[in-house]
C-alpha cells in the first residue's frame, strides 16, 4: 500500500479527495410544481385548508401568456400550482389525461450545467438544457430532466437571485403577520411505478442522482391479502432528499398501487409528506379547516401501546385524530394520510412527525389492515 502511496503522481490526494464527495450534490427539493386543472382553485384550497400562503405569482398581469402559477410557501415547502390558459397547452393536456398530479419535483443544485451534464452522462433522458432566467431580481439557472411517467426534475441554481421565487414572477403581498406553519418541511416524494419497474427506477436515481437505497421492504413485510406492494427507497448523500418508490404487487384485490396507475393513466408521484413537529396540534387545526384524512377503525389503538411501547403523545390525541404510529430501531414517528385532495383516487398528502426513526411506517400497512379485519369479525364478517 505504501507503494501505492508512493508513486502517485501529483495531485492525486485531491483526486483521491475529489472521488469520495458527493457525485451528485443536492441542496434539497426546491420547489414541487403540480399542472391541475383550476389553479385558482386549487390555490384557495391551499391556502385557506392547508395552511400555506401564496408568496408569488404569474400570469397575464405579469406577461405569461399561455399559463398561470400560484407559488405556495409553508415552512421551507414551495408549492406551484399551474394551469392552462389554452386548449393547445402541454398543461391542458397532462390534465386531460392526469387529472391534477406532479409535474415537477424541482431540485436545487449547486451547479446546474454540472447536474445536467452529470444526469445525461448517466442516462437521463434531457427535456430542457442549461439555461438562465434573468429578471431585475437577478438571475436563476434552470435544466431539465425526465423521470418516471411525465413527472420531470428541474435543476435549480440560484446564482444571485433575490426575487420571491424565481425570474418573472411577481410578489405577492404576504403581509407583515404571516401565520405560523403547521408543516415546515417536505420529508419524502413517493412515485408510484408500474409492476417490474421498481428496480429500474431504483437504479435511474442511484445512476443518474448518485443516491443509494436506504431501506428495503419485502413484498412480505408490506403486504396484506388485501392491498399488495413492494416499494424501495432512495436518497442522496446528505439524506436531503427521500424518494420512495412504489410498484404493485399480487393480491387478493387490486392495490393501492394499481388503483392509482389505472386513474392518473400511468406513473406519477403519489405522495407528499410534510413533516410537522406538532402533529396532534396540526392535524386537529387542519381538520378544523376542512382537510379530510383516512378514516382509522378504533381497533387500530386497541394494539398500539403492545406495538410501539412508550411515545410522548396521548393514545386518546391520537385516537381522536386518527393518528398513526410506527416504531423501528432508532425510534417512533406519527403519521396520517389526507385523502385524495384531486377529482382522481391519485394524489394526497401525508402529515409525518418523526422521533428518531428514519422508516415510512410501514408497519402500518399491516396494523391498519389487522384491525379493519378484526371490526369485520366482530360484525360476524369475517
Ligand atoms: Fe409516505
Amino acid at each position: 500500500m505504501a507503494d501505492v502511496a508512493k508513486t502517485r503522481a501529483p495531485g492525486a490526494d485531491a483526486l483521491h479527495e475529489r472521488a469520495h464527495e458527493d457525485p451528485m450534490p443536492l441542496h434539497g427539493i426546491h420547489h414541487v410544481e403540480l399542472w391541475v386543472g383550476n389553479a385558482a382553485q386549487a390555490a384557495h384550497f391551499y391556502t385557506s385548508a392547508l395552511g400555506f400562503t401564496e408568496i408569488a405569482y404569474a400570469g397575464l398581469e405579469t406577461g405569461v401568456r399561455d399559463r398561470v402559477s400560484h407559488v405556495l410557501a409553508q415552512g421551507r415547502i414551495r408549492l406551484v400550482l399551474t394551469g392552462a390558459l389554452g386548449a393547445d397547452s402541454e398543461i391542458a393536456e397532462h390534465h386531460r389525461r392526469h387529472g391534477d398530479g406532479i409535474r415537477d419535483i424541482a431540485l436545487s443544485v449547486p451547479d446546474v450545467q454540472h447536474a445536467w451534464d452529470y444526469a445525461l452522462a448517466h442516462g437521463a433522458e434531457g427535456v430542457s438544457a442549461p439555461h438562465e432566467l434573468r429578471d431585475p431580481d437577478g438571475t436563476v439557472r434552470l435544466a431539465t430532466i425526465a423521470a418516471y411517467g411525465d413527472t420531470r426534475h428541474t435543476f435549480v441554481e440560484h446564482a444571485d437571485h433575490t426575487g420571491p421565487f424565481l425570474p418573472g414572477y411577481a410578489a405577492r403581498d404576504v403581509g407583515a403577520d404571516a401565520p405560523e406553519p403547521l408543516v415546515l418541511a417536505i420529508d419524502h416524494i413517493v412515485g408510484n411505478v408500474e409492476l417490474g419497474r421498481m428496480n429500474d427506477w431504483v437504479g435511474f436515481y442511484e445512476r443518474v442522482f448518485g443516491m443509494t437505497e436506504m431501506l428495503h421492504f419485502s413484498d412480505e413485510a408490506i403486504s396484506t391479502e388485501y392491498s399488495a406492494l413492494m416499494s424501495k427507497v432512495v436518497t442522496d448523500g446528505r439524506g436531503r432528499v427521500k424518494f420512495p418508490i412504489n410498484e404493485p404487487a399480487e393480491g387478493r384485490r387490486k392495490s393501492q398501487i394499481d388503483e392509482f396507475l389505472e386513474f392518473y393513466d400511468g406513473p406519477g408521484a403519489q405522495h407528499i409528506a410534510l413533516a410537522t413537529r406538532d402533529i396532534v396540534g396540526c392535524v386537529a387545526e387542519l381538520r378544523g379547516r376542512g382537510v379530510e384524512f383516512l378514516t382509522i377503525p378504533p381497533s387500530y389503538y386497541d394494539e398500539l401501546p403492545g406495538r410501539v411501547g412508550e411515545i410522548d403523545e396521548s393514545l386518546e390525541d391520537l385516537r381522536a385524530q386518527g393518528i398513526l404510529v410506527d416504531r423501528d430501531d432508532e425510534g417512533y414517528m406519527l403519521q396520517i394520510f389526507t385523502k385524495p385532495v384531486g377529482d382522481r383516487p391519485t394524489m394526497f398528502f401525508e402529515i409525518i412527525e418523526r422521533h428518531g426513526a428514519r422508516s415510512f411506517g410501514e408497519g402500518n400497512f399491516k396494523a391498519l389492515f389487522e384491525a379493519i379485519e378484526r371490526e369485520q369479525d366482530r360484525r360476524g364478517n369475517l
